[in-house]
């Protein structure tokens, strides 16, 4: 038996490797025909005339560029029949090299899935890999073969827009979120149909920018940047993505689309990474702007010679390169590396086998109309909410209230709970979005009365509804007050420097509690906003991000309990923007402060606790968990060995419920100063009532290593403090070991 199984392994080897070969073969063959002006052609990317992701530069030649064979992808072409068109294009060029299109199908497709932030809070890794499943499947039946995701990038600051495309401020769950999603768009292997190209950006830094605002400089030490930020992209790559994207920003005073170090060294080099390198739009023609390069003839050569393969929208490669290689300013052996990453990605997906195989109308319609996908979106949505408060446990409402009064400028809205960055297909209209109202609505049925009031606006401090709402409230058993911020207030170039809820919002909170009527808050936003008053006063606070298509039915679910809340936070919630930057596992200084109140020569503000609102890793559910029985299989462990952590968890309360266990380390003594703690590992169960479980962790010598100033990646030998929370502050159990030598 043992005989046959060596046998088609090695067979099955072989054949890979004859195939590989192949492909080397074939691109080896093809760049041998190729001229200089086909082989620039492949490194250029332009966006479709009808929508654009950046400054709009219009080509006026486009369409004989593409039969010229001068072009080697597009973005913003949506939909089999138009991809269809521009492919039929290319396939009039001399060589028949077939265009990639590329896409930011972020979250979701059609079926919409919560913004990636609101994601993160599920902390639920199979849901969240099954989202980019079917954006994927989505999206490859639309003629898209590539999505410029997942965004890892790390960020600790609220005020920066992007947050709301990323998974937060922690660099574990960040890698363990940026694998799941890599691993949901590409599928089993690129090439089977319903997969897409997975692309991780913004490579590096992008979340670090100073003072949260947009595209700004990033300084860090390098250890930071091994440490924080460059882990969640060495987690894509190992989950097999195609592909990178440069980041706007200067790093260390080095723009990242020009960036030896970044590129060369750590991505190819150390990582050897054999995908490609996408620029990010006009990227590598803003070296200019950064004053990195006198002009467009140096951005090409900075670029080429940092190792970035495809310039998107800055048309820096078709200007420049063949003139610079006359010149011998620059070797085509560039020109060829960055073509064979491209050509090499071409094969693999099987466009030159069939440029059409994702441009089928059929298929597309089926795609985008399975209930199947409306599914999952509800089902994660729900986990994406967050309970943040229900003191008087008004929630989960009964269905037998006789009337609601539901109110605010979100609640009738449809295309809003999409958020950034969704894609807003044309020629499909928006009636498959759930409204907040729509999915009430259908909750409760003829049961009970809803009655609606806008209440106030988003931005405008009019006070000229609340009179309504005050009516509606009065004749109401229980208030749902939807509010926040308006849905492209978060994304790209969406910095704010004041993220308070507006005050408009919190005043008509302030007369609905005039009513003495239960209120429920629903915060929506795609970052965390600061809304200190409403956090201390209202006993009910639900915080639903943007949710999605579905979103109307996951926050019915989770309002009367057909879904028990369970999402946690993947970022603090600053109590004012002067703390930020803020995030949980911070160093201790040299004069930690001991508590809230006294700040005499601490590390503390004195007009401001230095705690956040809401903590990293904080949720409440409908129910309670109890922690129990910690055990560890030793107290002192070796670099070469591990620890068995094993643990209870008890459901106390009176409904079933989900619950992310969380464990955190302190490394108590370090060649470096090492955080307070330390998100490690995390479980997410469910437990019926009355139900306990066992949770294992294994502690190896991977969660005890961190960079030091040396840039080693080491554990070294002292004291660990174990925790096991709810929360990054809730700490519900706790142990110690020792790491020997
Ligand atoms: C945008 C974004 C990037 C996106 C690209 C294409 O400027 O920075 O994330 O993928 O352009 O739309």
């Amino acid at each position: 038996m043992k005989k046959i199984a060596t046998t088609t392994l090695l067979l099955a080897f072989f054949f890979a490797f004859s195939q590989q070969k192949t492909i080397d073969q074939k691109i080896d063959a093809l760049l041998k025909q190729m001229t200089l002006e086909e082989k620039i052609g492949q490194l250029n990317q332009y966006s479709g005339d009808n929508a654009a992701t950046g400054p709009i530069t219009i080509h006026l030649n486009k369409i004989n560029e593409i039969k010229n064979g001068q072009l080697g992808s597009m973005l913003n072409i949506l939909g089999a029949k138009y991809t269809r068109q521009y492919q039929e294009l290319a396939m009039q060029s001399r060589l028949k090299i077939p265009l990639l299109f590329g896409q930011d199908v972020i979250h979701g497709y059609k079926t919409t899935f919560p913004i990636p932030l609101a994601e993160a809070a599920s902390w639920d890794l199979p849901e969240i890999e099954q989202s980019c499943r079917i954006a994927a499947i989505e999206a490859s039946a639309s003629g898209i073969h590539w999505t410029f995701a997942p965004m890892v990038d790390i960020v600790r600051d609220p005020r920066w827009g992007r947050v709301m495309e990323g998974a937060g401020e922690d660099t574990y769950l960040g890698s363990k979120i940026a694998y799941a999603r890599v691993k949901g768009f590409q599928g089993k292997k690129l090439g089977d149909l319903n997969s897409v190209m997975a692309c991780a950006k913004h490579f590096a830094g992008y979340g670090a920018a100073v003072g949260g605002r947009d595209y700004n400089s990033v300084d860090m030490s390098e250890r930071m940047l091994w440490e924080t930020y460059l882990p969640p992209f060495k987690a894509a790559i190992d989950a097999g993505a195609a592909t990178l994207m440069n980041s706007f920003n200067d790093l260390n005073g080095i723009p990242a689309s020009g960036n030896n170090y970044l590129i060369r060294d750590i991505l190819k080099g150390k990582w050897n990474f054999k995908g490609f390198v996408v620029s990010d739009w006009g990227s590598i023609g803003e070296m200019i702007n950064h004053g990195y390069v006198k002009d467009s003839k140096e951005a090409a050569i900075a670029a080429i010679i940092a190792g970035t393969d495809m310039d998107m929208e800055s048309n820096s490669y078709r200007n420049n390169l063949a003139q610079l290689v006359k010149e011998k300013k620059i070797n085509v052996s560039l020109i060829d590396e960055a073509v064979k990453r491209i050509l090499r990605k071409k094969f693999e997906l099987g466009l030159f086998d069939d440029p059409f195989r994702y441009c089928n109308s059929e298929r597309e319609k089926d795609a985008l109309n399975n209930p199947e996908h409306a599914k999952i979106a509800r089902k994660i949505a729900s986990k994406s909410i967050v309970l943040l408060k229900n003191e008087q446990h008004i929630l989960p409402l009964s269905k037998n209230i006789k009337t609601i009064a539901f109110i605010g400028p979100m609640v009738k809205l449809k295309r809003a709970n999409h958020g950034f960055w969704a894609i807003d297909l044309k020629d499909v209209d928006s009636t498959y979005i759930v409204s907040q109202w729509e999915g009430l609505e259908k909750k409760v049925g003829k049961n009970t009365q809803l009655l609606y009031a806008k209440g106030c606006g988003i931005e405008d401090e009019s006070k000229a509804d609340f009179q309504e709402a005050i009516d509606v409230a009065n004749q109401a058993d229980v208030v749902i007050l939807s509010i926040g911020e308006r849905w492209n207030m978060s994304g790209e170039a969406k910095s704010k420097s004041n993220i308070h809820l507006s005050e408009v919002q919190e005043n008509l909170i302030k007369e609905l509690q005039k009513t003495g009527k239960p209120i429920v808050i629903l915060i929506n936003a795609g970052r965390p906003l600061i809304f200190n008053w409403t956090a201390d006063t209202m006993p009910t606070i639900v915080y639903t991000w943007w949710l999605g298509s579905e979103a109307g039915n996951a926050i019915a679910d989770v309002l009367f309990g057909d879904y028990n809340p369970s999402g946690k936070l993947p970022m603090s919630f600053p109590r004012e923007e002067g703390q930020i930057p803020i995030y949980y596992n911070h160093f201790n200084t040299g004069r930690p402060a001991q508590n809230e109140t006294n700040t005499n020569y601490v590390s503390a503000y004195i007009d401001l606790p230095n705690s956040p609102k809401f903590p990293f890793g904080f949720g409440l559910s409908y129910t309670t968990f109890q922690y129990a029985d910690l055990k560890l299989s030793k107290q002192k462990m070796k670099n070469d060995e591990s620890i068995e952590v094993s643990l209870t968890i008890k459901n106390t309360g009176k409904f079933a419920g989900e619950e992310v266990v969380q464990l955190y380390l302190r490394d108590k003594v370090g060649s470096v100063v090492r955080p307070i703690l330390e998100l490690k590992d995390f479980k997410k169960i469910n437990l019926e009532v009355g139900e306990t479980k066992t949770i294992k962790f294994t502690i190896d010598n991977q969660k005890l290593s961190f960079y030091n100033s040396k840039l080693e990646f080491n554990s070294e030998p002292g004291d660990f403090d174990l925790m096991i929370g709810s929360s990054s502050t809730d700490i519900r159990l706790r142990d110690n070991f020792e790491l020997i030598n």
